[in-house]
């Protein structure tokens, strides 16, 4: 249910009962939903294993939730209003009754090639309405769905495809961003030559005219499997902690974990965050830019607005196609209501000058989101400027893909907008600040780390296949509490800022990384001998990517520094290229041989003249060559 609240000291008192009576608190948003058979219990927890059950009892099917409901009482309305990525070609409405059937044929489809509750399917798809149907096709039958950004590598697919044991791959033809067409069916061929052993069928939607290659043993067509099907299916029961689906994301070690959700938590928690946090009312046009590859995707463009009956926007293309001014464009042409991008969107149309939002209509925008990554003022302050021309709040909405929703952020009309602050945390949300070792710093005007004591419906569950990492990464850093790897401040008034990771996660245009992960990528080139990667300050990105190499007798000339962006695109994909490349003869280390990447982010960021003590340092003679060399 949306609050009634329009007060920040109304906010206080439900934020209040929350805490102090949370079962309550979740009963009543959980009853709101079609359950097949109702829970009788709330919460069975324990962080400490971890273990955190919510409704446990209760059977459900969140695309019932999602859609049937809703076929119900407003089945002609919009659900999904999709703009193609060429501005010439028309948009499509796909109302809560076709959304249903074309879910229920592909459904059909899946059983035929014998999909079935529990099995894992990978889609790697572009933003086309397909997309959104295989996704909730899956949901329908208790398959578990793992989208994968289009934009990662045959490696990167085939690491996913791998850990999850996937038996089917849904894929397009080919995708179109901007002026490019990209062979995704030729990167899933490859990703199938590496390995993909679990998979049996590749499911490919025809996205163009284009010939592909074709492998009879296990390529099937879409339009063969899907169309003719029937337009009902039944929706699968399950159970609210059976497992809706896994994404992968970075950490600070190791390949990509898959972040797991459940079905009943996650449908409470995002349907609930998505009609407080964007005030959506009925009629109105919402529209996300981000990609389903993301958790923003999965939870804001399609399982919360749907679950909230919303008519929700899903956008092929790029904010820079054919020009700067087409996310306006599209605002103006749907007349949107609610807007939901990334600051490293906002900075990028920022820097095309103020004229491109100035020659549309935007008077129907009511809210303004950010997420993904701190924003910074000025950012901030041009997209309340310049978008919402003053009169559409900003909701700065902090969340993580473990968290599944929105955790910590204003609340339209409710509570305040304060500049770069995501402010509040949602009621049901117990956020709290520690100190390093995990003492709770109760007063305000503090800085600290991030940490949630209490659990929430959408919270991870595990990370698939290994849930002692899930135990490690999360919850055994401060006893008791859910870690976030964030480090944040608490203003006079209580809001929060949140400041980025104070792990080695990285933030690049809203899209997280491991610095890890990206060494081990340039690692496999056979010159190099060692790499260290780290963030800096990156006026459009947030956070570029700098890579410090040591190299073997490789001339040190921009050929090799291709040679190793083009290894990094093959095994991770073009959003991991570094912005920087700097030739090394040695890495600062500790004396047990840790790299110290404090002084690599000191010096990557301009700052090296103020590194501290160095002397403790295994080798400290090679800081200063480091810091001649630096590219700042
Ligand atoms: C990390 C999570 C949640 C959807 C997209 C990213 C950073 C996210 C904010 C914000 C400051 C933010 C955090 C977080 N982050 N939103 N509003 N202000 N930082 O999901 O890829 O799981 O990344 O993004 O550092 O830990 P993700």
């Amino acid at each position: 249910m949306t609050y009634k609240i329009n007060s920040l000291e109304e906010y206080h008192q439900v934020y209040k009962q929350s805490v102090e009576k949370p079962e309550e608190f979740w009963k009543e948003q959980a009853e709101t939903f079609e359950w097949i058979q109702p829970f009788s219990k709330v919460l069975n927890w324990d962080f400490e294993k971890p273990e955190v059950k919510w409704f446990e009892d209760g059977v459900l099917n969140i695309t019932q939730n999602c859609l049937d409901r809703h076929v119900l009482t407003q089945g002609d309305q919009t659900a999904i209003l999709w703009e193609p990525n060429d501005p010439n070609q028309k948009a499509q409405h796909y109302s809560y009754t076709q959304l249903l059937e074309a879910v229920c044929q592909c459904a059909n489809g899946l059983k035929d090639r014998g999909i079935k509750k529990g099995d894992r399917v990978i889609l790697y798809m572009p933003m086309v309405p397909a997309l959104a149907v295989a996704v909730l096709a899956c949901a329908r039958i208790g398959a578990i769905h793992s989208v994968v950004f289009a934009g990662f590598s045959a490696q990167a697919l085939c690491d996913r495809v791998d850990d999850a044991q996937a038996s089917m791959i849904i894929c397009s033809d080919v995708n179109h961003r901007g002026a490019k067409v990209i062979a995704v069916k030729e990167v899933v061929d490859r990703a199938m030559d590496l390995g993909c052993n679990s998979v049996e069928t590749v499911l490919v939607y025809k996205n163009s005219t284009q010939e592909v290659n074709w492998s009879d043993d296990v390529d099937v067509w879409w339009h063969d499997i899907v169309e003719g099907q029937s337009k009902t299916c039944t929706a699968e029961p399950m159970n609210a902690e059976d497992m809706l689906f896994i994404l992968y994301t970075s950490g600070s070690t190791g390949k990509p974990k898959g972040v797991v959700h459940t079905c009943g938590g996650y449908m409470v928690y995002t349907c609930y965050s998505f009609k407080n946090v964007f005030q959506y009312r009925p009629g109105d046009v919402y529209w996300c830019t981000a990609d389903i590859g993301w958790i923003t995707g999965h939870s804001y463009i399609l399982y919360g607005p749907l679950l909230a009956g919303a008519t929700t926007m899903m956008f092929e293309g790029v904010p820079s196609f054919p020009d700067a001014g087409r996310f306006w464009a599209i605002c103006e042409k749907h007349k949107v209501n609610q807007f939901y991008t990334a600051p490293t969107a906002i900075r990028a149309l920022m820097a095309n000058g103020d004229a491109w939002p100035a020659k549309y209509d935007l008077s129907n925008l009511k809210v303004l989101g950010s997420v993904g990554e701190p924003i910074n003022a000025e950012a901030w302050h041009w997209y309340d400027k310049h978008v919402g021309k003053g009169q559409a709040p900003i909701v700065d909405t902090w969340w993580q893909t473990e968290t599944g929703g929105i955790l910590i952020s204003p609340l339209p009309g409710i509570t305040d907008t304060k500049p770069t602050f995501a402010s509040y945390p949602m009621p049901g949300v117990q956020a709290v600040l520690v100190d390093s070792d995990g003492n709770e710093l109760t007063e305000n005007n503090v800085e600290g780390l991030l940490c949630i004591k209490y659990p929430w419906p959408s919270m991870i569950r595990t990370t698939y296949g290994d849930h002692e990492r899930c135990r490690n990464v999360y919850f055994s850093v401060f006893k008791g509490k859910y870690f976030t790897g964030d480090g944040a401040r608490r203003d006079e008034d209580g809001r929060i800022r949140v400041i980025g990771r104070v792990d080695d996660v990285i933030n690049v245009s809203g899209h997280r990384m491991g610095t890890a992960e990206v060494e081990n990528a340039i690692n496999e080139h056979p010159n190099v001998i060692e790499s260290a990667v780290v963030g800096y300050p990156h006026a459009i990105k947030g956070q570029g990517i700098y890579a410090y190499i040591i190299s073997a007798g490789m001339s040190l000339n921009e050929a090799f520094k291709k040679e190793i962006i083009s290894t990094v695109v093959r095994e991770i994909g073009p959003i991991a290229k570094p912005d920087k490349i700097q030739f090394v003869e040695g890495l600062p280390k500790t004396r047990s041989g840790k790299i110290m990447r404090r002084i690599l982010r000191k010096i990557a960021a301009g700052d090296g003249e103020n590194l501290g003590d160095i002397s403790t340092l295994l080798n400290p003679e090679v800081v200063q060559s480091v810091k001649e060399g630096a590219l700042v």
